[in-house]
């Protein structure tokens, strides 16, 4: 019998691309949905950013590149990562790969073997893939709780208790999927004391939302004193230029650059050519459609985030980046009587109209902390306020 290995009958994946596909059946069927379940910009490529694709194209620019990336790119990645965190990235120890997702995936095989008992410690909830991954490669999974109480920042003394000579690597992601919340700098430089008194301990810092953090400032914990040799930096071009289909990612470390370009070799080869040139124009073209559509997921934060709050059984803290909300939904529950976050958002999409994701899409639900909805608000005001509109009038007229 052709059998399926355990590995990948077991292997995760990431539930917003399963719901989507429900809300896509809908949506296909004739009913009008309210769409917050899309981690993508709303938004479309800038021009300027297509045009240097366009050209490149036409310069014959369509075959193989070195596998970390063609040397321009990691220039414009190194003088971006430079400037932007406050810190001195040389263009080698940049690699490119199709998508800041991947290098989960070799960050995890660079640093731990299989079945070895090493850990990697990753934020709950979480983007499901550093959950999959970490399985998936034979190393242990330890998640960190994100505590509403501690506006789902990190509990740094609990992670010093979860920290232990057989931790490997240490995920953060800041600003977060799926909270919206942003480390600050005191945080991280707690996180950093406890991560240098270990030798061999990897940091996977996720920074693929940098450039949307709305109140304060973005800080990398690689620019923290001491930090920078083992913190492997991850961004990409994906959410700050509404270009998560051109699957341009951009990762850099000193130690591990040779390494993650070998495992693009062994599996990418590399990014594609074209592709690369318009990540290299975004990065070094004018920069005022990010800057505008940041302003743009700001206004929207505070409408949905206030229109959240004034619907009787939903709390929503209020995110300082990304452009996800994460409100307690355990009274609205109780008060439509649906069990579970996951029950509230199945009706919610089949009798309101309106489509989000639940907190079991993004992990393990932590113990005491209630019932979560993602909501995305890369969706236009009308959406928004429409949605807010429809939740409100479900909850109203379904009380149990
Ligand atoms: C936290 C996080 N990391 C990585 C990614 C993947 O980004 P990319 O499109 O660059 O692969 C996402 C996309 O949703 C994300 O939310």
């Amino acid at each position: 019998m052709l059998e399926i290995s355990e590995r990948t009958k077991n292997l995760g994946t990431e539930n917003a691309f399963v719901v989507l596909k429900e809300v896509n059946e809908l949506i296909r069927k004739g009913k009008s949905i309210m769409n917050f379940c899309i981690g993508q910009p709303d938004f479309d490529t800038p021009d300027y950013i297509k045009e240097g694709a366009i050209k490149a194209i036409r310069e014959g620019k369509t075959g193989y590149t070195p596998s970390p990336g063609i040397p321009e790119l990691r220039e414009a990645v190194a003088e971006y990562f430079s400037e932007t965190r406050g810190i001195d990235v040389k263009p080698e120890w940049v690699v490119v790969a199709c998508g800041a997702k991947p290098f989960i995936g070799y960050t995890i095989l660079s640093v731990t073997d299989y079945g070895m008992g090493q850990k990697v410690v990753y934020p709950n909830p979480g983007f499901p893939i550093y959950e999959s991954l970490i399985r998936a490669y034979g190393a242990v999974p330890v998640p960190i709780p994100l505590r509403e109480s501690k506006g789902f920042s990190i509990d740094v003394d609990y992670l010093e208790k979860l920290i232990d000579n057989k931790t490997r690597l240490l995920i953060l992601n800041s600003p977060h999927n799926p909270t919206g919340s942003v480390l600050d700098k005191e945080t991280l430089e707690q996180i950093a004391d406890i991560v240098k008194r270990y030798d061999n301990l990897w940091v996977f810092s996720d920074e693929v939302y940098s450039r949307m953090v709305y109140d304060g400032e973005f800080i990398s914990i690689a620019s923290i004193d001491g930090m920078l040799e083992r913190t492997i930096i991850v961004d990409g071009v994906s959410k700050t230029y509404a270009m998560t289909g051109w699957r341009i990612g951009f990762a850099a470390n000193p130690l591990l650059a040779e390494h993650l370009s070998r495992w693009v070799t062994n599996t990418e080869s590399c990014a594609p050519h074209p592709n690369q040139y318009a990540a290299l124009t975004a990065l070094t073209g004018p920069q005022d459609d990010t800057r505008r559509m940041v302003e743009t997921f700001r206004r929207r934060r505070d409408i949905i985030v206030d229109g959240l709050n004034s619907i009787e059984g939903i709390k929503c803290l209020k995110p300082r980046g990304a452009f996800y909300v994460w409100p307690n939904v355990t009274e609205a529950c109780r008060i439509v009587g649906a069990k579970d976050s996951e029950e509230f958002r199945t009706r919610l999409l089949y009798d309101a109209g309106v489509a989000v994701l639940s907190d079991i899409h993004f992990g393990h639900k932590n113990v005491g902390e209630g019932e979560h909805l993602r909501f995305s608000y890369a969706a236009s005001e009308e959406t928004i306020r429409e949605g807010l509109r429809r939740i409100k009038a479900f909850i109203e007229e379904n009380r149990v």
